[in-house]
């Protein structure tokens, strides 16, 4: 069984979704580790209340980008992580954990890439007058939502509530990530 870290920096509900899927024995990957860099998110909350292990940082603590990415990079080692799904992390990955993860880091991005990166992609393609939206499961580059996509997932929405919508890409996201790891899994 691979085992991977889960990155998060708000709400966790992707995390808390990894975590059941892989109890529910619908994802072949167990979560080891939740790494989260926002002391008051939610996931913080999540990860206790499921027992999964939580490495809290405050990255302005760090000197550098590497200097916190090298720290994180100790406790992957130290939990045997295979590799890295980030679940709503609101940081760029560097080089360091680039490198010691080679197309083993994978994100979930709330629009149909390469349309509406960054944040609030929700909102975005909402305000754009957007009737089809989706979601995007993808590995990790230097870039900002950029990377292979493995897979993608839409439907159409008519309607003027967008907490309603966010409510559909949430459920979405839920489903399609751990089927998207479960399609990448033995190359990781
Ligand atoms: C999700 O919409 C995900 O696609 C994006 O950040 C959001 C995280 O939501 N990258 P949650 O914290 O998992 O509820």
């Amino acid at each position: 069984m691979k085992r991977m870290a889960i990155f998060a920096s708000g709400n966790g509900s992707n995390f808390e979704a990894l975590v059941n899927a892989y109890r529910d024995g619908k994802l072949q990957a167990e979560p080891v580790l939740c790494v989260t860099d926002k002391p008051g998110a939610g996931v913080v909350e999540r990860s206790t209340r499921l027992g999964v292990p939580l490495l809290l940082l405050t990255p302005s603590h760090f000197a550098s980008k590497r200097e916190f990415e090298l720290y994180i990079l100790r406790y992957l080692e130290e939990y045997d992580v295979d590799f890295i799904c980030l679940a709503g992390y609101m940081r760029l990955v560097g080089p360091t954990l680039l490198e010691a993860f080679p197309r083993s880091i994978i994100n979930i991005h709330p629009s149909l890439l390469p349309a509406y990166k960054g944040r609030d992609a929700i909102r975005q393609a909402f305000d754009a007058g957007e009737k089809t939206f989706g979601v995007t499961v993808h590995f990790v580059d230097e870039n900002l939502d950029s990377g292979e996509i493995i897979a993608q997932d839409s439907f159409t929405f008519d309607g003027d509530d967008f907490d309603a919508l966010e409510a559909k890409v949430h459920q979405v996201e839920h489903k399609l990530f751990p089927e998207a790891i479960n399609k990448v899994i033995k190359e990781l």
